[in-house]
Protein backbone atom coordinates (compact mmCIF):
# COMPACT_ATOMS: atom_id res chain seq x y z
CA UNK A 1 0.00 0.00 0.00
CA UNK A 2 1.74 3.39 -0.96
CA UNK A 3 -0.93 5.48 0.46
CA UNK A 4 -0.20 7.13 3.32
CA UNK A 5 -3.84 7.85 5.16
CA UNK A 6 -4.11 10.62 7.78
CA UNK A 7 -7.19 12.19 9.18
CA UNK A 8 -7.99 16.06 10.50
CA UNK A 9 -10.46 17.92 12.30
CA UNK A 10 -12.78 19.67 9.31
CA UNK A 11 -11.25 23.16 8.99
CA UNK A 12 -12.44 23.79 5.70
CA UNK A 13 -11.64 27.55 5.54
CA UNK A 14 -7.89 26.82 6.56
CA UNK A 15 -7.48 24.20 4.54
CA UNK A 16 -4.38 23.76 2.33
CA UNK A 17 -5.10 21.14 -0.69
CA UNK A 18 -4.32 20.27 -4.29
CA UNK A 19 -8.17 18.68 -4.49
CA UNK A 20 -10.67 18.34 -1.37
CA UNK A 21 -13.60 16.43 -2.38
CA UNK A 22 -17.10 16.94 -1.13
CA UNK A 23 -19.34 13.92 -0.91
CA UNK A 24 -22.71 14.70 -1.38
CA UNK A 25 -26.14 12.87 -0.97
CA UNK A 26 -28.74 13.19 -3.55
CA UNK A 27 -30.56 16.77 -4.36
CA UNK A 28 -27.67 18.55 -1.81
CA UNK A 29 -28.00 22.23 -0.77
CA UNK A 30 -25.09 24.43 0.18
CA UNK A 31 -25.63 23.72 3.49
CA UNK A 32 -23.43 26.20 6.12
CA UNK A 33 -20.88 23.50 6.71
CA UNK A 34 -19.50 24.36 2.93
CA UNK A 35 -19.35 27.98 2.81
CA UNK A 36 -15.47 27.93 3.08
CA UNK A 37 -16.10 25.76 -0.02
CA UNK A 38 -18.61 27.81 -1.81
CA UNK A 39 -16.03 30.69 -1.11
CA UNK A 40 -12.67 28.85 -2.39
CA UNK A 41 -14.28 28.34 -5.70
CA UNK A 42 -15.87 31.80 -5.48
CA UNK A 43 -19.48 30.66 -5.58
CA UNK A 44 -18.71 28.04 -7.84
CA UNK A 45 -19.84 25.95 -5.59
CA UNK A 46 -23.46 27.31 -4.88
CA UNK A 47 -23.85 28.11 -8.58
CA UNK A 48 -23.33 24.27 -9.82
CA UNK A 49 -26.11 23.31 -6.86
CA UNK A 50 -28.57 26.44 -7.64
CA UNK A 51 -28.09 25.36 -11.25
CA UNK A 52 -28.42 21.77 -10.45
CA UNK A 53 -25.47 21.09 -12.58
CA UNK A 54 -24.70 18.60 -9.74
CA UNK A 55 -27.60 16.43 -7.94
CA UNK A 56 -25.59 14.51 -5.96
CA UNK A 57 -26.69 11.05 -8.09
CA UNK A 58 -25.01 7.87 -7.17
CA UNK A 59 -21.06 8.16 -9.28
CA UNK A 60 -21.88 11.58 -10.46
CA UNK A 61 -18.74 13.71 -10.18
CA UNK A 62 -18.14 17.29 -10.92
CA UNK A 63 -15.43 19.15 -10.18
CA UNK A 64 -14.73 23.09 -9.48
CA UNK A 65 -11.91 24.62 -9.86
CA UNK A 66 -10.27 26.37 -6.54
CA UNK A 67 -7.75 29.33 -5.86
CA UNK A 68 -4.39 29.81 -6.48
CA UNK A 69 -4.04 28.68 -2.64
CA UNK A 70 -6.10 27.15 0.17
CA UNK A 71 -8.08 24.67 -1.70
CA UNK A 72 -7.13 24.63 -5.16
CA UNK A 73 -9.28 22.43 -6.89
CA UNK A 74 -12.79 20.54 -5.57
CA UNK A 75 -14.07 17.39 -6.69
CA UNK A 76 -18.04 16.81 -6.23
CA UNK A 77 -19.23 13.25 -5.54
CA UNK A 78 -22.39 12.11 -5.49
CA UNK A 79 -23.46 9.40 -3.23
CA UNK A 80 -26.90 9.46 -4.25
CA UNK A 81 -30.08 8.67 -2.29
CA UNK A 82 -28.50 6.01 0.02
CA UNK A 83 -29.91 4.22 3.05
CA UNK A 84 -26.24 2.69 3.25
CA UNK A 85 -24.51 5.95 4.04
CA UNK A 86 -21.18 3.77 5.29
CA UNK A 87 -21.42 2.05 2.12
CA UNK A 88 -22.21 5.13 -0.10
CA UNK A 89 -18.98 7.37 1.42
CA UNK A 90 -16.62 3.82 0.70
CA UNK A 91 -18.21 3.89 -2.69
CA UNK A 92 -17.97 7.68 -3.37
CA UNK A 93 -14.24 7.48 -1.64
CA UNK A 94 -13.18 4.53 -4.23
CA UNK A 95 -14.40 6.91 -6.77
CA UNK A 96 -12.56 10.13 -5.13
CA UNK A 97 -9.31 7.79 -5.46
CA UNK A 98 -9.26 7.00 -8.82
CA UNK A 99 -10.27 10.46 -9.68
CA UNK A 100 -7.35 11.67 -7.68
CA UNK A 101 -4.57 9.19 -10.11
CA UNK A 102 -6.12 10.51 -13.04
CA UNK A 103 -6.15 14.14 -12.34
CA UNK A 104 -2.23 13.51 -10.63
CA UNK A 105 -3.02 15.98 -7.68
CA UNK A 106 -0.90 13.86 -5.63
CA UNK A 107 -2.75 14.66 -1.81
CA UNK A 108 -6.57 15.43 -1.38
CA UNK A 109 -8.20 16.03 1.47
CA UNK A 110 -12.01 14.08 1.62
CA UNK A 111 -14.84 15.67 3.95
CA UNK A 112 -18.44 13.93 3.59
CA UNK A 113 -19.58 15.73 6.60
CA UNK A 114 -20.31 14.29 10.53
CA UNK A 115 -18.24 11.02 10.57
CA UNK A 116 -18.38 8.14 12.80
CA UNK A 117 -15.59 5.47 13.10
CA UNK A 118 -17.36 2.81 10.83
CA UNK A 119 -17.53 5.65 8.27
CA UNK A 120 -14.35 7.09 8.97
CA UNK A 121 -13.09 3.36 8.44
CA UNK A 122 -14.89 3.16 5.09
CA UNK A 123 -14.23 6.74 3.63
CA UNK A 124 -10.12 5.19 4.26
CA UNK A 125 -10.66 2.08 2.66
CA UNK A 126 -12.12 3.16 -0.63
CA UNK A 127 -9.86 5.80 -0.58
CA UNK A 128 -7.01 3.22 -0.87
CA UNK A 129 -8.93 0.96 -2.90
CA UNK A 130 -9.70 3.63 -5.43
CA UNK A 131 -5.84 4.61 -5.46
CA UNK A 132 -4.81 0.85 -5.78
CA UNK A 133 -3.01 0.14 -8.94
CA UNK A 134 -0.23 -1.79 -9.90
CA UNK A 135 2.86 -0.87 -11.46
CA UNK A 136 5.84 -3.36 -10.94
CA UNK A 137 6.10 -5.05 -14.19
CA UNK A 138 5.91 -1.41 -16.07
CA UNK A 139 9.22 0.13 -16.92
CA UNK A 140 9.12 3.56 -15.61
CA UNK A 141 7.96 6.47 -17.39
CA UNK A 142 9.69 9.53 -18.20
CA UNK A 143 8.58 12.01 -15.52
CA UNK A 144 7.45 14.79 -17.69
CA UNK A 145 4.82 12.08 -18.78
CA UNK A 146 4.30 11.34 -15.31
CA UNK A 147 0.76 12.06 -12.97
CA UNK A 148 1.32 12.02 -9.37
CA UNK A 149 -0.12 8.96 -8.18
CA UNK A 150 -2.43 9.87 -4.87
CA UNK A 151 0.27 9.13 -2.22
CA UNK A 152 -1.49 10.97 0.39
CA UNK A 153 -5.46 11.62 1.74
CA UNK A 154 -6.46 13.28 4.92
CA UNK A 155 -10.08 12.29 5.75
CA UNK A 156 -11.59 15.14 7.24
CA UNK A 157 -13.77 14.26 10.55
CA UNK A 158 -14.76 16.54 13.37
CA UNK A 159 -15.52 13.51 16.59
CA UNK A 160 -11.59 13.12 17.46
CA UNK A 161 -11.93 9.14 18.91
CA UNK A 162 -14.13 8.42 15.96
CA UNK A 163 -10.71 9.46 13.47
CA UNK A 164 -8.56 7.38 15.42
CA UNK A 165 -10.35 4.17 15.82
CA UNK A 166 -11.50 4.53 12.40
CA UNK A 167 -8.14 5.51 10.39
CA UNK A 168 -6.24 2.28 12.20
CA UNK A 169 -8.52 0.01 11.09
CA UNK A 170 -8.55 1.50 7.41
CA UNK A 171 -5.04 1.21 7.41
CA UNK A 172 -5.07 -1.79 8.85
CA UNK A 173 -7.36 -3.73 6.44
CA UNK A 174 -6.60 -1.62 3.56
CA UNK A 175 -3.28 -3.26 4.11
CA UNK A 176 -4.83 -7.09 3.42
CA UNK A 177 -6.91 -5.78 1.31
CA UNK A 178 -4.23 -4.12 -1.34
CA UNK A 179 -1.83 -7.26 -0.66
CA UNK A 180 -4.99 -9.59 -1.67
CA UNK A 181 -5.33 -7.55 -5.09
CA UNK A 182 -1.28 -7.34 -5.69
CA UNK A 183 -1.34 -10.88 -5.59
CA UNK A 184 -3.86 -11.71 -7.68
CA UNK A 185 -2.85 -9.18 -10.51
CA UNK A 186 0.92 -11.21 -10.16
CA UNK A 187 1.06 -13.37 -13.38
CA UNK A 188 1.52 -17.28 -12.99
CA UNK A 189 5.27 -17.20 -13.54
CA UNK A 190 5.63 -15.19 -10.88
CA UNK A 191 2.90 -15.95 -8.06
CA UNK A 192 3.44 -19.48 -8.09
CA UNK A 193 2.84 -22.04 -4.85
CA UNK A 194 6.11 -21.17 -3.45
CA UNK A 195 5.92 -17.57 -4.15
CA UNK A 196 2.01 -18.21 -2.14
CA UNK A 197 3.76 -19.99 0.57
CA UNK A 198 6.57 -17.26 1.18
CA UNK A 199 4.23 -14.69 1.35
CA UNK A 200 2.65 -16.75 3.93
CA UNK A 201 5.55 -17.04 5.96
CA UNK A 202 6.08 -13.42 5.78
CA UNK A 203 3.12 -12.28 7.30
CA UNK A 204 2.98 -14.86 10.07
CA UNK A 205 6.98 -13.48 10.53
CA UNK A 206 5.49 -10.25 11.09
CA UNK A 207 2.80 -10.82 13.32
CA UNK A 208 3.85 -14.25 15.39
CA UNK A 209 1.99 -16.60 13.34
CA UNK A 210 3.09 -19.89 12.88
CA UNK A 211 3.32 -21.00 9.22
CA UNK A 212 3.25 -24.54 8.13
CA UNK A 213 3.98 -25.88 4.76
CA UNK A 214 3.24 -29.27 2.95
CA UNK A 215 4.45 -30.04 -0.43
CA UNK A 216 3.73 -33.07 -2.80
CA UNK A 217 5.99 -35.45 -0.41
CA UNK A 218 4.27 -34.01 2.83
CA UNK A 219 0.69 -34.54 0.60
CA UNK A 220 1.33 -37.96 -0.13
CA UNK A 221 1.94 -38.71 3.16
CA UNK A 222 -1.37 -37.75 4.65
CA UNK A 223 -3.17 -39.47 1.33
CA UNK A 224 -4.36 -36.45 -0.63
CA UNK A 225 -5.28 -38.22 -3.48
CA UNK A 226 -7.72 -35.50 -4.38
CA UNK A 227 -5.79 -32.37 -4.33
CA UNK A 228 -2.21 -34.49 -5.63
CA UNK A 229 -4.46 -35.33 -8.67
CA UNK A 230 -4.60 -31.88 -9.80
CA UNK A 231 -1.19 -31.35 -9.31
CA UNK A 232 0.09 -34.38 -10.70
CA UNK A 233 -0.03 -32.49 -14.34
CA UNK A 234 2.59 -30.04 -12.75
CA UNK A 235 6.67 -29.36 -12.10
CA UNK A 236 6.09 -26.96 -9.60
CA UNK A 237 5.68 -28.28 -6.25
CA UNK A 238 1.75 -27.75 -5.17
CA UNK A 239 1.54 -26.35 -1.23
CA UNK A 240 -0.69 -26.62 0.90
CA UNK A 241 0.01 -23.25 3.60
CA UNK A 242 -1.62 -23.48 6.74
CA UNK A 243 -1.16 -19.83 9.09
CA UNK A 244 -2.15 -19.96 12.59
CA UNK A 245 -3.14 -16.72 14.20
CA UNK A 246 -3.59 -18.04 17.92
CA UNK A 247 -4.84 -14.68 20.24
CA UNK A 248 -7.66 -15.60 21.45
CA UNK A 249 -8.46 -17.36 24.74
CA UNK A 250 -6.36 -21.02 25.25
CA UNK A 251 -9.20 -23.62 24.12
CA UNK A 252 -11.79 -21.69 22.63
CA UNK A 253 -12.28 -23.31 18.70
CA UNK A 254 -10.39 -21.24 16.28
CA UNK A 255 -12.25 -20.05 12.97
CA UNK A 256 -10.43 -21.24 9.45
CA UNK A 257 -10.69 -19.25 6.81
CA UNK A 258 -9.70 -21.76 3.58
CA UNK A 259 -8.99 -20.19 0.17
CA UNK A 260 -8.71 -21.92 -3.40
CA UNK A 261 -5.21 -21.03 -4.94
CA UNK A 262 -5.20 -22.11 -8.43
CA UNK A 263 -2.15 -19.39 -9.73
CA UNK A 264 -3.31 -20.82 -12.93
CA UNK A 265 -5.90 -22.75 -14.26
CA UNK A 266 -5.64 -24.08 -17.87
CA UNK A 267 -8.20 -26.72 -17.37
CA UNK A 268 -5.55 -29.29 -17.67
CA UNK A 269 -6.53 -32.42 -20.32
CA UNK A 270 -10.17 -30.47 -20.48
CA UNK A 271 -8.37 -27.72 -21.86
CA UNK A 272 -10.11 -23.81 -21.83
CA UNK A 273 -10.49 -22.43 -25.11
CA UNK A 274 -7.25 -20.16 -25.24
CA UNK A 275 -9.53 -16.98 -25.68
CA UNK A 276 -9.35 -15.27 -22.55
CA UNK A 277 -7.38 -18.33 -21.04
CA UNK A 278 -4.86 -15.57 -19.24
CA UNK A 279 -7.51 -14.62 -16.67
CA UNK A 280 -6.89 -17.62 -14.96
CA UNK A 281 -3.98 -16.41 -12.80
CA UNK A 282 -6.67 -15.16 -10.96
CA UNK A 283 -7.63 -18.52 -9.81
CA UNK A 284 -5.86 -18.38 -6.62
CA UNK A 285 -8.20 -14.92 -5.33
CA UNK A 286 -9.76 -17.41 -2.51
CA UNK A 287 -6.14 -17.64 -1.07
CA UNK A 288 -5.03 -14.06 -1.33
CA UNK A 289 -8.34 -13.25 -0.26
CA UNK A 290 -7.25 -15.60 2.87
CA UNK A 291 -3.66 -14.31 3.30
CA UNK A 292 -5.09 -10.29 2.59
CA UNK A 293 -7.23 -11.14 5.89
CA UNK A 294 -4.67 -12.69 7.55
CA UNK A 295 -2.20 -9.51 7.61
CA UNK A 296 -5.58 -7.62 8.52
CA UNK A 297 -6.28 -9.41 11.40
CA UNK A 298 -2.40 -9.44 12.66
CA UNK A 299 -2.28 -5.51 12.07
CA UNK A 300 -5.69 -5.22 14.13
CA UNK A 301 -4.77 -7.80 16.70
CA UNK A 302 -7.24 -9.12 16.97
CA UNK A 303 -7.81 -11.07 20.52
CA UNK A 304 -9.57 -14.81 18.86
CA UNK A 305 -8.20 -17.77 17.29
CA UNK A 306 -7.72 -17.62 13.07
CA UNK A 307 -5.89 -21.14 10.58
CA UNK A 308 -5.71 -19.76 7.15
CA UNK A 309 -5.42 -22.49 5.36
CA UNK A 310 -4.61 -22.74 1.74
CA UNK A 311 -4.35 -25.26 -1.24
CA UNK A 312 -2.15 -23.86 -3.97
CA UNK A 313 -0.92 -25.70 -7.15
CA UNK A 314 -1.29 -25.45 -11.15
CA UNK A 315 -3.93 -26.89 -13.02
CA UNK A 316 -1.72 -27.96 -16.03
CA UNK A 317 -2.34 -30.77 -19.41
CA UNK A 318 0.54 -33.11 -19.63
CA UNK A 319 1.68 -36.60 -19.88
CA UNK A 320 1.39 -37.33 -16.35
CA UNK A 321 -1.41 -35.31 -15.86
CA UNK A 322 -5.25 -36.51 -14.75
CA UNK A 323 -7.08 -37.74 -17.12
CA UNK A 324 -11.04 -37.49 -17.29
CA UNK A 325 -12.60 -40.87 -16.23
CA UNK A 326 -9.36 -41.23 -13.45
CA UNK A 327 -10.59 -42.77 -10.37
CA UNK A 328 -8.95 -40.98 -6.82
CA UNK A 329 -9.07 -41.60 -3.37
CA UNK A 330 -9.51 -38.19 -0.93
CA UNK A 331 -7.70 -38.05 2.60
CA UNK A 332 -11.12 -38.83 4.35
CA UNK A 333 -11.26 -42.21 2.14
CA UNK A 334 -13.89 -40.89 -0.50
CA UNK A 335 -13.29 -41.84 -3.79
CA UNK A 336 -13.59 -39.26 -6.39
CA UNK A 337 -14.69 -39.76 -10.43
CA UNK A 338 -13.15 -36.92 -12.22
CA UNK A 339 -15.16 -36.58 -14.82
CA UNK A 340 -13.77 -32.85 -15.85
CA UNK A 341 -10.30 -31.87 -15.32
CA UNK A 342 -11.38 -28.42 -15.29
CA UNK A 343 -13.15 -29.22 -12.28
CA UNK A 344 -9.94 -28.68 -10.24
CA UNK A 345 -10.78 -26.63 -7.31
CA UNK A 346 -13.05 -28.65 -5.59
CA UNK A 347 -10.48 -31.70 -5.82
CA UNK A 348 -7.85 -29.66 -4.28
CA UNK A 349 -10.59 -28.38 -1.70
CA UNK A 350 -11.65 -31.22 -0.96
CA UNK A 351 -7.93 -32.68 1.13
CA UNK A 352 -7.68 -29.23 2.43
CA UNK A 353 -11.50 -29.27 4.09
CA UNK A 354 -10.07 -32.36 5.34
CA UNK A 355 -7.35 -31.20 7.08
CA UNK A 356 -8.62 -28.08 8.55
CA UNK A 357 -10.97 -30.75 10.74
CA UNK A 358 -7.57 -31.27 12.97
CA UNK A 359 -7.51 -27.45 13.93
CA UNK A 360 -11.43 -29.08 15.63
CA UNK A 361 -12.64 -25.33 13.85
CA UNK A 362 -15.96 -23.41 15.13
CA UNK A 363 -16.56 -22.75 11.76
CA UNK A 364 -14.91 -22.95 8.14
CA UNK A 365 -15.64 -20.34 5.49
CA UNK A 366 -13.77 -21.07 2.27
CA UNK A 367 -13.33 -18.72 -0.40
CA UNK A 368 -12.96 -19.89 -3.79
CA UNK A 369 -13.08 -18.56 -7.94
CA UNK A 370 -14.58 -22.26 -8.17
CA UNK A 371 -17.53 -21.90 -11.10
CA UNK A 372 -18.21 -19.86 -14.11
CA UNK A 373 -22.02 -20.66 -13.01
CA UNK A 374 -21.56 -18.29 -10.47
CA UNK A 375 -20.82 -15.58 -12.59
CA UNK A 376 -23.96 -16.46 -14.62
CA UNK A 377 -26.16 -16.26 -11.62
CA UNK A 378 -24.86 -13.45 -9.91
CA UNK A 379 -22.67 -11.72 -11.97
CA UNK A 380 -19.65 -9.27 -10.44
CA UNK A 381 -22.20 -7.97 -7.82
CA UNK A 382 -22.81 -10.86 -5.44
CA UNK A 383 -20.68 -13.36 -4.07
CA UNK A 384 -22.19 -17.02 -4.03
CA UNK A 385 -23.22 -17.79 -0.17
CA UNK A 386 -24.07 -22.09 0.51
CA UNK A 387 -22.95 -23.71 3.56
CA UNK A 388 -24.39 -26.32 6.29
CA UNK A 389 -25.33 -24.24 9.00
CA UNK A 390 -27.81 -21.49 8.52
CA UNK A 391 -27.28 -19.31 11.39
CA UNK A 392 -23.21 -19.50 10.11
CA UNK A 393 -24.56 -18.60 6.59
CA UNK A 394 -26.59 -15.53 7.74
CA UNK A 395 -23.59 -14.33 9.99
CA UNK A 396 -21.12 -14.13 6.87
CA UNK A 397 -23.77 -12.84 4.79
CA UNK A 398 -23.95 -9.95 7.47
CA UNK A 399 -20.26 -9.44 7.50
CA UNK A 400 -20.50 -9.45 3.42
CA UNK A 401 -23.14 -6.58 3.82
CA UNK A 402 -20.83 -4.57 6.59
CA UNK A 403 -18.11 -4.84 4.08
CA UNK A 404 -19.84 -3.76 0.74
CA UNK A 405 -19.10 -6.87 -0.58
CA UNK A 406 -22.16 -8.49 -0.68
CA UNK A 407 -23.25 -12.36 -0.72
CA UNK A 408 -26.37 -13.63 -2.04
CA UNK A 409 -27.68 -17.31 -0.65
CA UNK A 410 -28.08 -20.35 -3.10
CA UNK A 411 -29.52 -23.61 -1.54
CA UNK A 412 -27.78 -26.81 -1.20
CA UNK A 413 -30.56 -29.37 -1.16
CA UNK A 414 -30.34 -32.93 -1.11
CA UNK A 415 -31.68 -33.47 -4.81
CA UNK A 416 -29.15 -31.60 -5.95
CA UNK A 417 -26.86 -34.67 -4.86
CA UNK A 418 -28.50 -36.58 -7.60
CA UNK A 419 -26.16 -34.40 -10.20
CA UNK A 420 -22.73 -35.99 -8.89
CA UNK A 421 -23.34 -39.38 -8.32
CA UNK A 422 -20.81 -41.91 -9.90
CA UNK A 423 -21.25 -44.61 -11.74
CA UNK A 424 -17.86 -45.96 -10.52
CA UNK A 425 -16.79 -44.41 -7.57
CA UNK A 426 -18.43 -42.55 -4.16
CA UNK A 427 -18.90 -39.02 -6.01
CA UNK A 428 -17.66 -37.50 -9.55
CA UNK A 429 -16.46 -34.17 -9.50
CA UNK A 430 -18.67 -32.46 -12.63
CA UNK A 431 -22.93 -32.25 -12.20
CA UNK A 432 -22.50 -30.51 -15.46
CA UNK A 433 -24.17 -27.24 -16.77
CA UNK A 434 -27.26 -27.41 -14.06
CA UNK A 435 -27.24 -25.68 -10.87
CA UNK A 436 -23.33 -25.57 -11.28
CA UNK A 437 -22.20 -23.17 -8.50
CA UNK A 438 -24.16 -25.58 -6.00
CA UNK A 439 -23.33 -28.78 -7.66
CA UNK A 440 -19.55 -28.00 -6.91
CA UNK A 441 -20.57 -26.79 -3.35
CA UNK A 442 -22.46 -30.27 -2.74
CA UNK A 443 -19.05 -31.59 -3.57
CA UNK A 444 -17.19 -29.86 -1.33
CA UNK A 445 -19.79 -30.40 1.36
CA UNK A 446 -18.86 -34.11 1.39
CA UNK A 447 -15.44 -33.32 2.56
CA UNK A 448 -16.29 -30.56 5.59
CA UNK A 449 -17.72 -33.01 7.85
CA UNK A 450 -17.47 -32.61 11.65
CA UNK A 451 -17.58 -28.39 11.86
CA UNK A 452 -20.56 -25.50 10.29
CA UNK A 453 -19.45 -24.33 7.18
CA UNK A 454 -19.96 -21.55 4.39
CA UNK A 455 -18.36 -21.56 0.83
CA UNK A 456 -18.21 -18.47 -0.98
CA UNK A 457 -18.09 -18.85 -4.85
CA UNK A 458 -15.89 -15.80 -5.39
CA UNK A 459 -15.34 -16.13 -9.44
CA UNK A 460 -17.51 -13.22 -10.34
CA UNK A 461 -16.60 -10.71 -7.60
CA UNK A 462 -12.99 -11.75 -6.49
CA UNK A 463 -11.93 -10.06 -10.49
CA UNK A 464 -13.52 -8.33 -13.05
CA UNK A 465 -12.60 -8.31 -16.66
CA UNK A 466 -14.51 -5.21 -17.13
CA UNK A 467 -13.79 -2.04 -15.55
CA UNK A 468 -16.65 -1.44 -12.97
CA UNK A 469 -16.08 2.43 -12.49
CA UNK A 470 -15.41 2.54 -9.29
CA UNK A 471 -12.85 -1.09 -9.84
CA UNK A 472 -10.68 -1.38 -13.11
CA UNK A 473 -10.45 -4.30 -14.77
CA UNK A 474 -8.17 -6.93 -12.20
CA UNK A 475 -8.57 -8.56 -8.72
CA UNK A 476 -10.93 -6.02 -6.99
CA UNK A 477 -9.58 -7.65 -2.91
CA UNK A 478 -13.06 -9.60 -2.47
CA UNK A 479 -13.13 -11.60 -0.18
CA UNK A 480 -10.64 -9.86 2.25
CA UNK A 481 -13.46 -7.75 4.29
CA UNK A 482 -15.94 -10.38 4.41
CA UNK A 483 -13.23 -12.67 6.21
CA UNK A 484 -12.58 -9.57 8.12
CA UNK A 485 -15.74 -8.44 9.45
CA UNK A 486 -16.62 -11.59 10.04
CA UNK A 487 -13.34 -12.50 12.51
CA UNK A 488 -14.05 -9.18 14.40
CA UNK A 489 -17.38 -9.39 15.28
CA UNK A 490 -16.54 -13.16 16.81
CA UNK A 491 -13.76 -10.92 18.76
CA UNK A 492 -15.85 -8.70 20.24
N1 LIG B 1 -11.61 -21.50 -12.09
C1 LIG B 1 -12.72 -22.02 -12.80
C2 LIG B 1 -14.00 -21.24 -12.55
C3 LIG B 1 -14.09 -19.89 -13.18
C4 LIG B 1 -14.58 -19.75 -14.46
C5 LIG B 1 -13.79 -18.76 -12.46
C6 LIG B 1 -14.70 -18.50 -15.01
C7 LIG B 1 -13.92 -17.51 -13.00
C8 LIG B 1 -14.38 -17.39 -14.30
C9 LIG B 1 -12.99 -23.46 -12.35
O1 LIG B 1 -11.87 -24.21 -12.03
C10 LIG B 1 -13.66 -24.15 -13.50
O2 LIG B 1 -13.03 -24.29 -14.52
N2 LIG B 1 -14.90 -24.56 -13.30
C11 LIG B 1 -15.65 -25.20 -14.31
C12 LIG B 1 -16.37 -26.37 -13.68
C13 LIG B 1 -17.03 -27.29 -14.69
C14 LIG B 1 -15.98 -27.98 -15.51
C15 LIG B 1 -17.87 -28.28 -13.94
C16 LIG B 1 -16.65 -24.20 -14.89
O3 LIG B 1 -17.16 -23.37 -14.13
O4 LIG B 1 -16.84 -24.21 -16.08
MN1 LIG C 1 -11.02 -25.11 -13.72
ZN1 LIG D 1 -10.23 -23.14 -11.36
Amino acid sequence: MTLSLNVAAPDLGALDTPLLVVALGASPALAADLAPVDAATHGGLGRALARRDFRGGRDELLHLSGGERGVQRVLLVGMGAATDRTGALRRAAALAGRQANKLGAGKIAFYGGALDATEVEAVGLGLIAGSWDFKELKSPTPPDDERAMLSEATILAADAAARDAGVRAARAIGEGHSLARRLGMLPGNICTPDYLADTAREIGKRHGMKVTVLGRAEMQKEKMGSFLSVAQGTIQDPKLIVVEHMKGPKGTKPIALVGKGLCFDSGGISIKPAAGMEWMKFDMCGAAGVLGAMEAIGRLELPINVVGLIGSTTNMPSGEAVKPGDVVQASNGKYIEIINTDAEGRLVLADVLVYAKRYDPGAVIDAATLTGAAVIALGHTATGVLGTDDALVQEVLDAGKRSGEPGWPLPLWEDYKELIKSDVADIKNSGGRPAGTITAAMFLREFAEGYPWVHLDVAGTAYTETDLGTVPRGPTGVPVGTFVEFVRARAH
